[in-house]
């Protein structure tokens, strides 16, 4: 009895300082502000020079949402995968930037470890984990167990929400079709078992948007949502997934949704006018933070409303909550002010 005594109290003082496991936000604290700035971007090697965090600081963004293509490392060996995400965080000017920025994001397929891959990758599982522990998401995190790295965070700005949605174009993406018959590398085909998404995440992005009260919707997408006919990877080459993401926002009457993308080594502006949907469904690219298409010499873009940049670049999104409008930039080194577009959104 004395004994039990003795230890009481130490038993009680280790569970007082027992560290409580760290618990994942799926919404921010309120930000009393009538602004709320964005920046993001994709295609980024590790071991090229990283210069243009600094001039995305001077943007003063309240979150960097990664497009994807955060490193380069088409591989089976996850070794060599941990290692290039560790170059990555050991960047001096990266490490510096995410001091003062939250920071969310997708892959694309050269972090994913395949180029061009997809469900077929043998190294999924493995290589969503070493992705998480990157973004430094918690151990006990459920994006540690679901399939796939997609994910949703709402952020409280004064009186409005904006949502955050990052996509997974990769974990379930069915094959793509090649186009054997031009000089383009796929071709769309309407094939119904085609799949983007995925049923389950499919199912999830239903339910975000079935249940949201956000006044703003931003979807990172990593491929190309509306410019459809370049031949590389874009939503355009399985034009039913298209229609059905496009159906889901008119269904869900989804509040002002936008898209953004990477994978280029472009950056550019698109708009499409969707039936039922009351505002232009924009899809912004911002791709090519290390690297960019320099032979670029021009594409075809039926959506296209803010020429191609194919030069080193970053994007920013400037909301003006009081007067409903997002102002989209494309920048690029030295801070420098490539182009700028401004969307009137619904109240
Ligand atoms: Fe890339």
């Amino acid at each position: 009895m004395k004994f039990i005594l003795k230890i009481l109290p130490v038993f009680f003082l280790f569970i007082l300082c027992k560290p409580k496991p760290v618990e994942e936000k799926n919404a921010s604290n309120p930000i009393k502000n009538s602004g709320f700035t964005i920046a993001f971007g994709s295609c980024n090697n590790q071991n090229l020079q990283n210069n243009l965090w600094k001039e995305i600081s001077k943007n003063n963004p309240n979150i960097w949402i990664w497009g994807g293509d955060i490193i380069y490392s088409d591989t089976e060996d996850m070794t060599y995968l941990k290692n290039n995400y560790q170059l990555q965080k050991n960047n001096k000017h990266y490490s510096n930037f995410i001091k003062n920025v939250e920071v969310l994001g997708t892959w694309d397929d050269h972090d994913f470890g395949k180029n061009d891959g997809g469900r077929d990758y043998k190294y999924k599982k493995e290589s969503q984990q070493l992705y998480l522990d990157f973004l430094d998401v918690p151990q006990n995190s459920p994006r540690r167990k679901q399939e796939g790295v997609y994910f949703a965070k709402d952020f409280a700005v004064n009186t409005s929400i904006i949502k955050v949605i990052v996509l997974d174009t990769r974990y379930f993406r069915t094959e793509l079709t090649a186009d054997n018959n031009s000089k383009k590398r796929y071709k769309p085909n309407l094939n119904s078992n085609n799949s983007m998404l995925g049923e389950t995440q499919w199912n999830w992005l239903k339910d975000q948007l079935h249940n949201s009260k956000s006044d703003y919707t931003v979807i990172m997408s990593s491929i190309q949502f509306l410019s459809n006919k370049h031949g590389f990877e874009t939503w355009g080459n399985m034009p039913n997934e298209v229609e059905k993401l496009e159906r889901l926002l008119v269904e869900t009457n989804t509040k002002n949704a936008l898209i953004l993308s990477g994978d280029r080594h472009i950056s550019e502006i698109s708009s499409k006018n969707i039936e039922g949907l009351k505002y232009p469904l924009i899809d912004f690219t911002s791709s090519g933070m290390t690297h960019s298409y320099t032979s670029y010499s021009g594409e075809e873009n039926p959506y296209r409303i803010v020429d191609v940049i194919a030069k080193k670049s970053f994007g920013i999104l400037k909301f003006d909550l009081i007067n409903s409008k997002i102002t989209m930039e494309i920048r690029g080194e030295k801070n420098v002010l490539y182009r700028t577009y401004t969307q009137k959104y619904m109240k």
